[in-house]
């Protein structure tokens, strides 16, 4: 699979196959860069988005294979959406990288996460972006410049006034999930498609009806997915930072049938991507505030499996004082967007919240919902109804003193919820 190679409109080859770095830190992006080259990867995929071009960069650099050989793409941050913020940020990019130039340039959105598929288009935003990315072309900063994520209609907005034309356009498409029409217009136009999350980001691994085509070839349902890519044309970057994955996902040497190629194009279209469902790219909404996930001055502890009955959504734990020597516990809580615990009553003692991080709400019974954020304090008395909780769409943590012992109610029902 190392030696096939596409070609881009400006003659530039393009690996095939390339390596995902998504999610992974810069320790991570640097080792796994180094396995991937010594198994024969030759093509990196990383983003601005992704904080890990430092990381990237070292392992190129350490990597034994020289640059000229090697294919690495970065992507123009999605909320960059002037020409000043572009041009800044490929400069970074390189100096990040430590490289002279970038093989693939591309925006990674054509709106910020924040507003992905809404209203704004971004249209004249998206054409200032651009006149960057064609400038850092001639400048020969980088060697091919192409878009992510754009509709067939941001694609026109581009294509009406560049003097460039886009090269690729990198979007989601795996089994289950292939938008065969954007796919059919970018090829007519000369535009490469790169597939990205060609295995669904993990979530088909498991599909039953993938699982029996998949053996008929003697192959995983992961190489079943990225040769289903390939053979549509596309070039796939799976992510792994595991080698042995990486080695399975080259062994691509077998061929799906035009039959077999035809039921997989109709595979029923994934629900829902599991935890990962919150991110933009795969249908969600972007959740605010994903620094208190770790811990904003605590660290946020294990899933709180001791109380889940009593909250709707997941939240996390760390006891802080669990002395019975004194008659208040301390805990630091952590909430995901939406998590929210029931209605309860402190009885024979109190509660105080100490918010550290994120967005939340505070309702004591008959009266309106407080709007929480960081650095706010609440105090509940002795026998007061309550319930406090994350907003719908930002991660949420506070320290609970907490002192007596809690009578759990109903849960906050969906409607009051969600109408705040
Ligand atoms: N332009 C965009 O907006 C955009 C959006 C999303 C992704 N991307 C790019 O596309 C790349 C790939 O997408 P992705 O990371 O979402 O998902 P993906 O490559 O479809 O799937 C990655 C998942 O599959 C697992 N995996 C990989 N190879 C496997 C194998 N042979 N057997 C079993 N499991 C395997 C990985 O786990 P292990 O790590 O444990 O192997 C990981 O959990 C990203 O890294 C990024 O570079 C771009």
């Amino acid at each position: 699979m190392f030696n096939e190679t596409l070609r881009l409109s400006n003659s530039v080859t393009i690996p095939t196959l390339g390596l995902g770095t998504w999610l992974l830190d810069d320790g991570q992006a640097e080792q796994a860069v180094g396995d991937a080259v010594s198994l024969g990867y030759r093509h990196i995929d990383t983003a601005q988005a992704y904080q890990n071009e430092a990381g990237v960069g070292k392992g190129i650099r350490s990597c034994g294979v020289a640059r000229e050989e090697l294919f690495i793409t970065t992507k123009v941050a999605a909320e960059a959406k002037n020409y000043a913020a572009a041009a800044h940020s490929i400069d970074e990019s390189l100096a990040k990288l430590g490289l002279d130039y970038i093989d693939l340039l591309i925006i990674h959105s054509p709106q910020p996460w924040k507003e992905f598929r809404e209203e704004n288009r971004y249209f004249q935003e998206n054409k200032d972006v651009w006149k960057a990315m064609e400038d850092a072309y001639t400048d020969g900063k980088v060697k091919a410049i192409g878009l992510s994520n754009f509709l067939q209609d941001d694609i026109d907005n581009i294509l009406e006034s560049c003097e460039i034309k886009p090269m690729v356009n990198q979007i989601l498409a795996h089994v289950s999930n292939t938008p065969l029409a954007l796919i059919e217009y970018c090829q007519k136009n000369g535009i490469l498609i790169e597939a990205y999350s060609p295995i669904a980001h993990g979530a088909i691994l498991d599909h039953a009806e993938l699982k029996a085509i998949a053996e008929k070839y003697g192959v995983s349902v992961a190489q079943l997915s990225l040769r289903y890519d390939i053979q549509l044309g596309l070039v796939v970057i799976p992510k792994t930072a595991n080698p042995e994955h990486m080695r399975v996902n080259a062994e691509l040497d077998f061929v799906i049938s035009d039959a077999d190629m035809e039921i997989l194009k109709k595979i029923e279209p994934i629900q829902n991507y599991g935890e990962h469902s919150f991110f933009p790219v795969f249908g969600g909404k972007m959740a605010k505030h994903q620094e208190v996930k770790a811990g904003v001055i605590f660290p946020a502890g294990e899933k709180n499996e001791a109380f889940a009955q009593y909250f709707t959504g997941q939240s996390y734990l760390k006891t802080l004082v669990a002395d019975p020597k004194v008659n208040v516990g301390v805990g630091n809580v952590t909430f995901e967007p939406g998590c929210r615990n029931n209605w309860h009553i402190h009885r024979g003692g109190f509660q105080v919240l100490l918010v550290t991080g994120g967005e939340g709400w505070y309702q004591e019974e008959g009266k309106p919902a407080q709007s929480l954020k960081a650095g706010d304090v609440i105090v509940t008395h002795d026998g007061v109804k309550h319930w406090h909780g994350a907003t719908q769409d930002s991660w949420f943590e506070h320290i609970a003193v907490t002192a007596g012992t809690p009578e759990w109610l109903e849960p906050v029902a969906n409607e009051d919820y969600d109408n705040l």
